[in-house]
């Protein structure tokens, strides 16, 4: 299994073949996280660090398992506490840290880019958590291996992405691994919120979300993300679950089997149903967090191979 990458920071760079490299050796991961004794030393006497400039639950809780299950020593600094808030440049932080001599870097950011420029100044393997609007790509991994365990495969599917896109890095990440898995995808949701070019990428926009969905064997919805607008995107929220909100009603257009997710965290009643979040018969939202664990296990152990073997 070959994994030509010194860093994670986009699924941009990824072959079909890096995308099935990591999903294979995920799934190895899933069967180790589900016994009671979890642990393997593929990390042992690597350091990693987890530096988040923006909330997160889930993908930081997942990151910090992962790299413990793999016997790293792992640290999360805690950014709202750090010297960023008396003015020192991410640049400098990282710097910083660098001296200490870590060997995998998991960063979130909010600016677009400023996790690619970090990964430029350091020694170590930089996987991009999450970088504004742009990418998220373990995020597309995990909801990549959750589809193909839903449907048996990854290709030829008929994948519907919905609501707010324009301020979706896993919208965009899954966008771009969906496309080069050969899927066909569409983006559903008001125009305010799914950016003209996104057509570019090769998918179908639909603003009707009932005419969207037909025949559709993944439904992913994405969460408002009213702390990246900054005026009227949408008329009023419940106009918009009204319209874009995903309840039984609206996944009855859909394939009888079509699955439902979400990356978390969701806003219900706002672009999904609660009950329809929880009903496990439709919804795969729990395991793609499950999935997520395994995904960021396998990523880190690709890269730290290529650290081992460039020592
Ligand atoms: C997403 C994120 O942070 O981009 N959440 C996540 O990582 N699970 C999506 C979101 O915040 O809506």
């Amino acid at each position: 299994m070959s994994f030509a990458h010194r860093h994670l920071l986009g699924i941009e760079q990824l072959s079909p073949a890096d995308i099935t490299a990591i999903l294979d050796l995920a799934e190895t991961y899933v069967d180790l996280n589900r016994q009671s004794a979890k642990h393997s030393d593929v990390l042992s006497g690597l350091t990693q660090i987890n530096m988040f400039f923006e909330n997160s639950t889930r993908t930081q809780a997942s990151f910090e398992l992962a790299g413990k299950r793999l016997g790293a020593d792992v640290m999360n600094m805690s950014m709202q506490a750090s010297s960023i808030k008396k003015g020192e440049t991410l640049i400098d932080t990282a710097m910083t840290l660098n001296a200490m001599h870590p060997d995998l870097l998991v960063v979130r950011h909010p600016h677009s880019g400023a996790v690619d420029l970090l990964a430029q100044k350091v020694n170590c393997a930089v996987l991009n958590a999450g970088d504004g609007r742009h990418e998220h790509p373990t995020q597309a991994l995990l909801d990549a291996l959750t589809i193909r365990r839903a449907k048996g495969r990854l290709h030829r599917l008929n994948i519907a992405i919905c609501g707010d896109i324009a301020h979706s890095r896993v919208a965009r990440s899954n966008l771009i691994l969906l496309g080069k898995m050969e899927n066909r995808i569409r983006l559903i949701g008001p125009p305010t919120l799914v950016p003209a070019q996104f057509a570019a990428f090769g998918a179908e926009v639909y603003d009707d979300m009932r005419e969207g969905l037909k025949d559709v064997d993944v439904v992913m919805m994405l969460r408002l993300q009213k702390e990246r607008m900054d005026g009227g995107f949408i008329p009023s929220e419940r106009e918009y679950y009204h319209r874009y909100g995903l309840d039984r009603e609206k996944l009855g257009l859909a394939k009888a089997d079509a699955i439902v997710m979400h990356p978390g965290p969701m806003n219900r009643g706002v672009e999904i149903d609660g009950t329809l979040a929880d009903d496990i018969n439709r919804s795969v939202i729990q395991e793609q967090v499950e999935m997520g664990v395994a995904v960021r296990m396998a990523a880190m152990e690709l890269l730290a191979r290529n650290l081992r073997g460039a020592a």
